[in-house]
């Protein structure tokens, strides 16, 4: 057996090893710079933000059973690399409606986001306009659309909107929105009544929160959440001119069972910049979307929050790319929690893909610095995803370099 050889140990040696840092002064900054991963970041969310708020972002509808299969899809990919590339330079910017988008993701329309931090909508509009991505106001957004427009004015705006047979107000809002200067028009189709989202039930969820004996003591030990939701003006919502109603009134003024795919022709009508169909989840609406004037689709079960056992947009992308790849811009929401999340979606044939949760997480765990953190840790796993694939540019990435494991991929029953 071999014997270790002993030395006196010398300054000269040990010195440069020593590599003791001044701890960081900014608390947030601390936190944030330990999450390397989005699991972290929302384990650090989950911390600070009081538990309705969290289960209403991180929750999903009934036995969560949509949410959980499009992730598990995510994490059956195989991926099929290419050996001995030069990757020097990988370059992950694409090209999404007319104009570059500096990663091949942008911020989903997320309902209530003051809620998550009292930051809201504005730190995320700012992070998104930073990192040269697009966001993406929910017309059940907390801040308006003039005030998210003034915050991030040389961002990149989209404007989120359901199908609602109250034409005026429709009218009226897309009006604002194009006025400060959002782009495109996301119209959300998978909500002609709302998804059972049984953990807001057991919280007894309202919004904004209540103070009641259970949310004074969840208070207690999240004071940062509540001195700033406390000490900051009361929700705005992008929907609600007057500010007046409750929010049961207001919600239920937004969702319609009775609109069909004419009232998508009259929104094609009346908005002139690029219209999104959010919600497909079958390739026949895919197509029929595209044939009622849409310029793009989200291929989305928004969230696995409306029906459960929803179609699994990763599943679905190729059938759908197949038959209207052609026809105009296909993305991709649901599930997404890493960059290489988002490298499969783009291989398999997605133009682009949306993120909801993740940036959620990022922003209830440091507010704007958060969302930077969220955007840095997705950005710095989709280059190494593509370098490790020995690609360097987005419109590389194509089939051959995603596989699926076959676990949960659906067969015909009968
Ligand atoms: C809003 O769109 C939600 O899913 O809660």
């Amino acid at each position: 057996m071999v014997s270790l050889k002993r030395q006196v140990p010398k300054v000269k040696d040990f010195a440069p090893l020593l590599k003791f840092k001044m701890p960081e002064a900014n608390a947030t900054a601390r936190r944030l710079s330990n999450a390397h991963t989005i699991a972290d970041l929302r384990r650090i969310a989950k911390r600070r933000t009081p538990a309705g708020p969290f289960d209403y972002t991180d929750g999903a509808a009934d036995h969560e059973i949509s949410i959980e299969r499009s992730r598990q899809a995510f994490l059956d990919v195989e991926f099929q690399p290419g050996i001995l590339r030069d990757v020097t330079d990988v370059n992950m910017t694409t090209t999404v409606l007319g104009k570059e988008s500096a990663l091949p993701f942008g911020m989903a329309p997320t309902g209530f986001t003051r809620m998550m931090h009292s930051a809201g909508e504005r730190a995320v509009a700012s992070a998104a306009a930073r990192a040269g991505i697009p966001y993406s106001l929910s017309t059940v957004g907390t801040t308006s659309i003039e005030e998210v427009a003034a915050t991030a004015p040389n961002g990149r705006r989209w404007f989120q909107l359901y199908l609602w047979k109250n034409r005026d107000l429709s009218l009226e809002l897309i009006e604002n929105a194009a006025k400060s200067g959002y782009d495109t028009l996301i119209i959300t189709v998978d909500v002609p009544t709302t998804g059972n989202r049984v953990r807001d039930l057991r919280n007894g969820m309202s919004i904004p929160p209540q103070l009641t004996l259970k949310t004074l003591l969840d208070a207690s030990y999240r004071p940062e959440w509540w001195i700033n939701f406390l000490t900051t003006e009361p929700y705005t919502f992008a929907f609600d001119r007057e500010g007046s109603g409750s929010l049961g009134d207001l919600v239920s003024t937004l969702y319609d069972s009775s609109v069909t795919f004419e009232d998508l022709r009259w929104m094609r009508e009346v908005w002139k910049g690029h219209l999104i169909v959010k919600g497909i989840q079958t390739v026949d609406d895919a197509e029929r979307a595209f044939e009622h004037g849409a310029d793009g689709i989200v291929v989305s079960n928004h969230g696995g929050r409306q029906l459960d056992r929803a179609p699994v947009p990763f599943h679905l992308l190729p059938r759908i790319v197949d038959r209207v790849g052609d026809r105009g811009t296909v993305m991709l929401d649901t599930g997404i929690t890493s960059g290489a999340d988002i490298v499969a979606a783009i291989a398999l044939g997605a133009d682009f893909t949306l993120i909801g949760r993740a940036y959620l997480y990022g922003l209830m765990a440091g507010g704007e610095a958060g969302v930077t953190r969220c955007i840095d840790i997705l950005s710095s796993e989709i280059e190494r995803t593509m370098a490790l694939l020995g690609v360097t540019s987005v419109s590389e990435l194509n089939r051959d370099h995603v596989r699926a494991l076959t676990r949960s991929v659906p067969v015909a029953i009968a």
